[in-house]
């Protein structure tokens, strides 16, 4: 490279978006010249015309501030390699250079796209969300070795290793047995032309004959239900396939202290649920490279998330200390062993990382959550929710983060929910009741048309955990509910859909077959459910001490479903402007997407967590106030004046004598 005082002749080149520049003697190829100035742009083949990682474009035009006249024209033409490299299939986009080929003639600015730069930026749906840089944990590095020498007497790993300083500039590259078996023959059958896979920076973990472009990562979340797997590209950071199953833990039972009981009650029941876990893990991974066309044998590294129960069976650990007070964790540090050490069938050298853990109920699920949504990196106050069996709840800004896990029970998946179902085709998802006529409509998953469309046509098979929020909250809305969850009897002379159903009164949704009541019970279960969440979060805002949040995002399979206007009337969240409210994916699951994609996020989150500070839900004498003040819609206390600028509240009443259960009535009447 040269500086503008010294090499004045030479042509100047300006790469964008980065802006950097400088001027370079007439033949230096783009890429050394970007590596000179330190300007990110992707390489696997070492400037050799096979990757196709390095392109650019030449912006053509007169800069005037830069003082120069950039055209294609100043690079060198293509030469042999890069018209073979434009001639395969996927070969060079229109106005792409291969930048390890084009030689500078001349002024030029040069811009390197997103898809070229080694720490791009990953795209995430919402907004909002944190952005994900790629800076996977393992890289692939195509070289060429020099052959064995009798006069030179260097072993096979010392020439590869020498060739990796050489051609990669890494330092002191070394290797353990695994990648060794197999170097021999690697470098034989590849003409002593190798790609190796090597992990942090200098450990060599995998070595193929010739040239490969693809290293491979799985992600993946261990939730008490279901187990989500995302195979990445590590190289793009792309999501090339997804699956989910069933936990197949579940037979062992249905909830967590459940299972920990079955290990209580049978000894070896642990290993037996440890063994199913794994299976159930060699599958997915397996079905999921089947789908991107690879082998299980390909995957480099994999990371988990899961709640502390789920995280210990996985690695044999029995969880029983996990079952009462203190729930003591065995460990509560990020892991990283071998994946075979997990009975895992990947590759044969891959590494296993699960993120680390906070407090005996609150896993590196939640931990995932943190580095997915990010409140660590936030100066307002956010509030993070992960809904589930138990919510996950974050509260915190880059000052201060605390967490807690709350006991909702099951009623948010639709369990012990009358016509309650797990969200699948079928099940009511959306509900809307008139405020006038009482009458409601609603939508089920797999259909897109509300149910008094005339072409609505779905079989209705029962009601999901986000239809129960809002058929609950827009029967509150309605005036169905009072603000103290009663279904009020007084109204069945308005409307037939409310009915007497033994001592209290139900709401018919849905006519037969199968008929969908909404009844007393299940409104309480929904009280009790949202409840036991808000009481957590503002559990947290008093440890905070804070009367309001900036932020919140739900999270969870689903978390992401909830309407979170919905969730708000209801009062599951504290009152917050609307528009600062959003419903995320599984951001667990994110996380250890994160996780598997940029290693500096796994140091990040190992310290992050180090500063949670943990309330325990269970010992927290406040919580049981806040637990019995959220039990009224949206809250006894509390006012929602973000919620009530946004939509009409009914006015607050009692439950009325009329409105009253049959039972409360007859009491009244029979002293
Ligand atoms: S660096 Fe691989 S094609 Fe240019």
């Amino acid at each position: 490279m040269a500086d503008d005082a010294t090499h004045g002749d030479d042509p100047l080149v300006v790469f964008t978006p980065s802006g950097r520049r400088g001027r370079f003697g007439r033949g230096t190829p783009l890429l050394q010249a970007a590596r000179a100035l330190g300007v990110d742009i992707d390489s696997v083949c070492g400037g050799r015309a096979i990757c196709g990682r390095c392109q650019v474009a030449v912006s053509e035009g007169r800069f005037a501030k830069l003082g120069l006249v950039s055209t294609a024209e100043n690079l060198s033409l293509p030469g042999a390699a890069e018209i073979r490299y434009a001639g395969r299939r996927k070969g060079l986009a229109p106005g792409r250079r291969l930048s390890c080929q084009a030689l500078i003639e001349g002024d030029v600015v040069v811009d390197v796209p997103a898809e070229s730069q080694v720490h791009k930026q990953l795209v995430r749906k919402r907004a909002d969300a944190r952005k994900i840089d790629l800076d996977p944990v393992v890289h692939l590095h195509y070289v060429e070795v020099a052959k064995p020498d009798m006069h030179d007497p260097a072993s096979d790993l010392r020439r590869l290793a020498a060739a990796l300083e050489r051609q990669w500039e890494l330092a002191r590259p070394s290797a353990d047995l695994r990648p060794i078996q197999g170097l021999q023959r690697a470098l034989r059958e590849g003409d002593w032309a190798v790609t190796v896979a090597v992990r942090e920076g200098n450990q060599i973990v995998a070595v193929w004959p010739g040239y490969r472009d693809r290293a491979l990562g799985l992600a993946v979340d261990i939730g008490s239900t279901t187990i989500a797997a995302h195979l990445c590209d590590l190289a793009s950071g792309e999501v090339v396939a997804a699956a989910g199953v069933m936990n197949p833990q579940i037979r062992f039972g249905e909830d967590l202290m459940s299972r920990v009981s079955y290990v209580m009650m049978n000894p070896g029941g642990d290993a037996e649920m440890t063994r199913v876990v794994r299976q159930a893990i060699n599958a997915l991974a397996r079905e999921v490279a089947a789908e991107a066309g690879v082998a299980a044998a390909d995957i480099l590294e994999i990371t988990f998330v899961g709640n502390p129960i789920m995280h210990h069976l996985l690695f044999g650990i029995d969880p029983t200390e996990l079952g009462g007070a203190p729930f003591a964790l065995a460990t509560d540090m990020a892991l990283t062993v071998w994946a075979s050490e997990l009975d895992l069938e990947l590759h044969p050298n891959a590494r296993a990382y699960a993120l680390p853990l906070i407090a005996g109920h609150v896993g590196a699920d939640t931990a995932g959550v943190i580095l997915a949504e990010g409140p660590h990196l936030q100066d307002e106050m956010m509030l993070v929710v992960d809904v589930g069996t138990n919510a996950e709840i974050v509260l915190g800004n880059r000052e201060r983060l605390y967490a807690a896990s709350s006991p909702t029970g099951p009623a948010f998946e639709g369990a012990q929910i009358s016509g309650g179902q797990r969200a699948a085709p079928g099940a009511i998802e959306r509900v809307r009741v008139d405020r006038e006529t009482l009458e409601p409509r609603f939508r089920v998953i797999g259909d897109e048309a509300w149910s008094d469309a005339p072409d609505f046509d779905a079989r209705v098979t029962g009601i999901c955990g986000s239809g129960i929020i809002e058929v609950v909250a827009e029967m509150y809305l309605a005036g169905i509910l009072t603000s103290d969850g009663v279904i009020d009897g007084a109204l069945a002379a308005r409307n037939s859909r409310i009915v007497a159903d033994g001592r209290t009164f139900a709401y018919t949704l849905h006519e037969g077959p199968p008929t969908i009541r909404v009844t007393q019970n299940d409104v309480r279960a929904i009280q009790l459910a949202k409840a036991a969440l808000y009481a957590g979060a503002r559990l947290l805002m008093d440890r905070a001490g804070v009367e309001s949040v900036d932020r919140i995002v739900l999270t969870g399979a689903f978390g992401s479903h909830i309407d979170v206007r919905h969730a708000m009337v209801l009062g599951m969240i504290p009152d917050c402007d609307l528009a600062k409210v959003a419903a995320a994916g599984n951001a667990a699951g994110t996380g250890a997407r994160i996780a598997l994609l940029n290693r500096a996020a796994r140091a990040e989150i190992e310290a992050t967590v180090r500063r949670v500070e943990k309330v325990e839900t269970a010992v927290e004498p406040r919580f049981q106030e806040h637990f019995v003040e959220a039990m009224a819609i949206p809250h006894k206390s509390h006012p929602f004046p973000n919620l009530a600028r946004a939509m009409t509240l009914p006015a607050p009443r009692p439950s009325s004598p009329a409105g009253a259960s049959p039972r409360r009535r007859r009491r009244r009447v029979s002293p």
